[in-house]
């Protein structure tokens, strides 16, 4: 084991094994402090919870680890004894590494774990009485998928933080009807035995968060003798997972991006409260826009991360081909026109069917700027979000042949310094303005689709 990674996953089984439960934040916290060489008033710090409480909890980890390695564990020796069990380990021809043993032992263990409860989830779905083996599960709210075009990437980076890195709060955002929705269903299915309790809610009706909180804790508590007091507590005690769709309905329009309504400025504080406060759930966050004080929260060893979800890459010809498009050899330069986005290709190759008897080719050779058709609506729903001063911003790029870098501005407008880099920043939460690496410096672009309809939009900066 050489990095903290390695150490959290074979803690994470080691426990698991034990408990069929996995390692908790606190615990984590306490490993990747540890292993990191910090002293408990730092991890303290870092988890913001009091010293005394990390002590405790460190104590019985290093008992509970001990006791499963037949060493004496704390934080003193804990990295030493694992480098030493390492070198050990490789230097070792016999295979009979005790660190080698236990590893093998409980992942299979682990496989096995899993493996029973899938059984078992499926012999009793959404049975009360099972609840600890099979999550009970409310999805109604989801949309169904009758295909799936696959993301194998995101979906692992999604699975790894939730089941290894124990991330207990997660953003995907990208534009509308990218797959944002798609991927959590699929995420769910895959996921599904780890947790005790599912749940999805869509904020499309603008709900208020004391109704969500009402909502959520009816739907915890429908299987429960004795209902928790909040949220958070039933967090704490299960492993929940939620996810919040269509959440960027309770951001203000004509604002910079992720800035709440007014009324729904709680919900801020609920997403600061389930990153930093110490307990075993997921909360996903669907959105078009990211949140503005998730920046803050996430960093290298914090439990919030943020996925900005693009297009499909060559899975995308799956939808070319059930169209039945011809030019097979031409699709990528399709794809990657419009961006493996699976609903703008839907609809560009219904017009390539309409006009071009399904022809990629002779659709591509006609081609000047790129065709938007009925892609305008889908791109106008974006951009009467933005504020004056992003609209300003967006139309000056778009009329730039390349990537600007952050020290040019628009030479005739009346923006501050300030105002531009805010809009820079907001534009890039919406998934609007991409950023590219020239050198050493970072340039900056509007998305490529956009441009055209930007470009042709002038009126914009009068509205
Ligand atoms: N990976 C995928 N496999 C199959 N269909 C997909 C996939 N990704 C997206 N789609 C299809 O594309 C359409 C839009 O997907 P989805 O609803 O997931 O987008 P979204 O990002 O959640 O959109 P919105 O922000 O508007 O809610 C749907 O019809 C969905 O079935
Ligand atoms: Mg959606």
């Amino acid at each position: 084991m050489k990095n903290i990674e390695d150490v959290l996953h074979w803690a994470d089984n080691l426990i698991f094994n034990d408990t069929g439960k996995h390692l908790t934040s606190i615990q984590e916290a306490i490993l990747t402090g540890v292993w990191q060489r910090q002293k408990y008033p730092q991890i303290a710090k870092d988890y913001n919870c009091s010293e005394s409480h990390i002590k405790k909890e460190a104590a019985k980890l290093w008992e509970k680890l001990g006791e499963k390695l037949g060493e004496d564990l704390n934080k003193f020796n804990f990295r030493s004894k694992l480098e030493k069990k390492n070198r050990v380990s490789q230097v070792s021809h016999s295979g009979d590494c005790l660190l080698q043993e236990i590893d093998i032992n409980i992942c299979n263990q682990f496989i096995q774990n899993i493996n029973d409860r899938q059984t078992r989830s499926h012999s009793h779905p959404d049975s009360p009485q099972t609840k600890t083996q099979s999550p009970i599960i409310d999805i109604a709210d989801a949309p169904e998928l009758t295909c799936y075009y696959d993301r194998t990437s995101e979906l692992s980076t999604l699975k790894q933080w939730i089941l290894q890195r124990r991330t207990r709060l997660i953003t995907i955002y990208g534009l509308s009807e990218i797959g944002k929705s798609a991927i959590a269903v699929k995420l769910i299915e895959q996921i599904q035995t780890q947790f005790d309790y599912i749940i999805w809610r869509s904020l499309s009706n603008n709900t208020t968060l004391s109704a969500l909180q009402t909502d959520l804790k009816q739907f915890f508590s429908r299987s429960q003798q004795t209902p928790l007091p909040t949220v958070i507590d039933y967090f704490r005690s299960y492993r929940c997972l939620v996810i919040l769709d269509d959440v960027q309905n309770i951001f203000r329009s004509g604002q910079f991006a992720g800035q709440y309504l007014a009324g729904y400025e709680d919900y801020g504080k609920l997403f600061k409260q389930i990153a930093t406060s110490s307990h075993q759930s997921c909360l996903i966050l669907l959105s078009w826009e990211k949140p503005r004080e998730i920046t803050t929260l996430e960093g290298e060893n914090r439990p919030t991360r943020t996925l900005h979800l693009k297009g499909l890459g060559e899975q995308a010809e799956e939808i070319l081909r059930e169209k039945g498009l011809t030019d097979e050899e031409q699709w990528s330069e399709l794809i990657t026109l419009y961006q493996g986005h699976p609903c703008w290709l839907n609809i560009i190759a219904s017009t390539i069917q309409d006009l071009f008897n399904g022809s990629v080719s002779l659709f591509l050779a006609e081609q000047n700027e790129i065709f938007l058709g009925d892609l305008e609506p889908l791109l106008e729903s974006h951009l009467e979000r933005l504020s004056e001063i992003e609209k300003q911003v967006s139309y000056w790029l778009a009329s730039q042949d390349e990537a600007v870098d952050i020290s040019q501005q628009p030479a005739d407008s009346t923006l501050s310094k300030s105002e531009f880099w805010q809009a820079i920043q907001s534009l890039g939460r919406r998934g609007l303005v991409e950023k590219v690496q020239v050198g050493t410096r970072s340039h900056f672009h509007i998305n490529p689709v956009f441009k055209p309809y930007i470009q042709s939009k002038s009126n914009l900066l009068f509205d």
